[in-house]
C-alpha cells in the first residue's frame, strides 16, 4: 500500500528559489495548524511569521537562527516562529503534551506546504535567550519549539559545497521494523 502523496513527497530543503508568498497562501499555512489535533483540544502552538520582503522583521528571525541555519535559510519565502504554551488554559495546570501538540501542528504546516508547492524545512538550531529577548516572549509561559522556512526549492549549486551534498544525498529512514516493535513483514 502506498504512503499518501503529500507524505512521501514532504522533504526538507536547503536550496530556495526566490518566489514571494502570497498572504493567502500564508494563511492557509496557519489554517492547517489550527487543525492540528491537541490534548484537550488546547491547541497550545502560537506562530510568529515575517516574509522575505519584510526586510527588518525577517531579518529578526534569521538573527536568531545558528550561523549554520542562516545561510541556507535566509533564501526562504516565509520563516516561522513556532511557541508551545506551558499550561492549560483550565486551571494553569502544566500541559506536557504542549511540545507534543505543536510538533503536530507543525507537521500539518509542513504537509500544506507540500500540497501549495512549496516545502517546510523545520530547525531546531535557534539561539533560545536571543529568540525569548527578540520576540519579547514570556519564558514562563511558552517554549520554544522550532523555526521552520517555507519556501519552494531551488537550484542546489547555491549552496555551500557541504549543504549542496547533503542537498543531493538521498534522504534516509530507519526500517520499519527499528520503530515498531513486534512489526512482521
Ligand atoms: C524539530 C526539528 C529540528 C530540526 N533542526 C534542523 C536544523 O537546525 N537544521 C537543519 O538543517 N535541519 C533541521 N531539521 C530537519 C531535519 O534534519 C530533517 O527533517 C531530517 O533530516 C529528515 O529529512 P526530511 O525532512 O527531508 O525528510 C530539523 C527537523 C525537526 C523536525
Amino acid at each position: 500500500m502506498e504512503t499518501a502523496e503529500i507524505i512521501a513527497n514532504r522533504w526538507s530543503p536547503r536550496a530556495f528559489t526566490e518566489v514571494k508568498m502570497n498572504r493567502d497562501e500564508v494563511r492557509s499555512l496557519f489554517e492547517a495548524a489550527r487543525w492540528a489535533p491537541s490534548s484537550m483540544n488546547e491547541q497550545p502552538w502560537k506562530y510568529y511569521y515575517a516574509l522575505r520582503e519584510d526586510s527588518g522583521e525577517f531579518e529578526k528571525f534569521l538573527d536568531c537562527l545558528v550561523p549554520f541555519n542562516q545561510q541556507w535559510a535566509k533564501n526562504a519565502s516565509l520563516l516561522i516562529l513556532s511557541t508551545a504554551r506551558r499550561h492549560f488554559v483550565y486551571k494553569n495546570k502544566p500541559n506536557r503534551h504542549a511540545m507534543h501538540d505543536t510538533g503536530a501542528a507543525n507537521s500539518f504546516i509542513c504537509l500544506q506546504a507540500n500540497e501549495l508547492g512549496y516545502q517546510a524545512h523545520q530547525m531546531g538550531g535557534f539561539k533560545a535567550g536571543e529568540t525569548y529577548r527578540a520576540f519579547k516572549i514570556d519564558e514562563n509561559e511558552y517554549e520554544l519549539a522550532s523555526f521552520i522556512a517555507v519556501g519552494k526549492p531551488g537550484d542546489p549549486s547555491i549552496l555551500p559545497e557541504d549543504l549542496k551534498k547533503s542537498e543531493l544525498s538521498p534522504r534516509e529512514r530507519k526500517n520499519i521494523e527499528e520503530i515498531v516493535d513486534g512489526m512482521i513483514v
